[in-house]
């Protein structure tokens, strides 16, 4: 395939590449909240686009001009994120040597990304929670009150309402942060992107390194889109870049023995996706009942209560999806639930 018949939908100002209905879905959602000052949360897997997720909110809101912040608050050591994320006065702390201004400062006007949250001590989830609400605090060894204007947005790969449940996040905060979910679906449940991303990262490389690649053949991109890409789109594109590299001609010739096929069934599955397709299948059973004599619930030798919470924390239900009924329950399983079980059960996951 001649990559130029591959043009695709791309938001100019984001370079965000996809046109599957689940990516315009949440192009949907970015264009929806950009405008207005809420708190976004951005959740997906590794490599699934949350940070440029966030740039592009930022890109399309009003406070564009301003600066667009970042934090990873997991590669910030635990002891330095306070003075990280709120500055510091000359003396809070040996080694504060000159006050310094934090990224929440640094940040108004425009927007703060609080990257991997889920890995904020819970000791000072209250001061961020107190920041958020009130757009003021206190730098590290400082009383003076710093007032500011700041949007926030946050991303995770955990189960953040998991965390909460095991008190390990703060539940005001998940609330706070929470106003606005974006979740980010895995390449696997959107392969109908696969060609456009790749011929995007084709055309990326190609320039970058000055070779002329303009062709993907078939066998190379029915490979690419039938691999279940763990790693997602950083995956993909770091895929792509090997393979222009070793490319000579205008053909890209990839290796693709480097796209082994994953582990089936139970091997190198996580505790979570065993559980989530193990209660996909029950409910299949059940024909989506989850209470009652007959339902799901009974079957799995849990309260119908606790199947639910199991089920929201899996992603296989909304937290606004509670039901309201006593008893029997029934759930329209979402596609990518089946899409799970599918893969879980080996029926097609490769
Ligand atoms: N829709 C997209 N179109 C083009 N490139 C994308 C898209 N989404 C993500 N990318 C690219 O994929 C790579 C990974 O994206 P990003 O860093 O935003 O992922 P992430 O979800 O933050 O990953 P992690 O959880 O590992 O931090 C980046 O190089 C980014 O530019
Ligand atoms: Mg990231």
């Amino acid at each position: 395939m001649a990559i130029s018949d591959l043009a695709g939908s791309s938001l100019a100002a984001s370079s965000l590449v996809g046109s599957s209905p689940k990516f315009q879905a949440v192009l949907d959602e970015i264009n929806m909240v950009a405008p207005v000052d809420s708190a976004v949360l951005v959740r997906g897997e590794t490599g699934t686009g949350k940070e440029v997720v966030a740039q592009a909110i930022h890109d399309a809101s009003p406070r564009r001009r301003n600066p667009f912040v970042a934090v990873n608050c997991a590669a910030i050591p635990a002891t330095l994120i306070e003075s990280e994320l709120f500055g510091h006065e000359r003396g809070a702390f040996t080694g504060a040597l000159t006050p310094r201004m934090g990224r929440f400062q640094l940040a108004d006007r425009g927007t703060l990304f609080l990257d991997e949250i889920g890995d904020l001590p819970l000791e000072l989830q209250p001061k961020l929670l107190r920041a958020l609400q009130e757009q003021r605090f206190e730098r590290l060894g400082g009383n003076q009150t710093v007032q500011v204007n700041v949007r926030v947005i946050a991303a995770t790969n955990q189960d953040l309402w998991g965390m909460v449940q095991e008190r390990r996040f703060r539940a005001d905060l998940y609330y706070r942060l929470n106003v606005f979910p974006i979740t980010l679906p895995p390449l696997r449940e959107r392969t109908a992107d696969i060609p456009l991303l790749a011929a995007h990262f084709v055309r990326k490389f190609g320039q970058r390194l000055g070779k002329p690649v303009h062709h993907i053949p078939d066998e190379v991109m029915e490979a690419l889109t039938s691999h279940d890409w763990p790693g997602n789109i950083r995956e993909l594109q770091n895929f792509i870049e090997r393979a222009v590299i070793m490319t000579t001609g205008t053909v890209l010739r990839p290796r693709l023995a480097e796209l082994t096929p994953q582990p089936a069934a139970t091997t190198g599955r996580t505790l979570a996706d065993a559980e989530r397709a193990h209660i996909v299948e029950t409910l299949r059973e059940t024909n989506g009942v989850v209470g009652g004599k007959r339902g799901a619930a009974a079957r799995l030798g849990l309260p119908r209560t606790s199947l639910i919470a199991r089920m929201q924390r899996l992603g296989l239900m909304s937290h606004s999806e509670r039901p309201v009924d006593h008893g029997r329950t029934n759930v329209a399983l979402p596609e990518n639930a089946m899409g799970a079980f599918a893969s879980a059960a080996g029926a097609g996951g490769f």
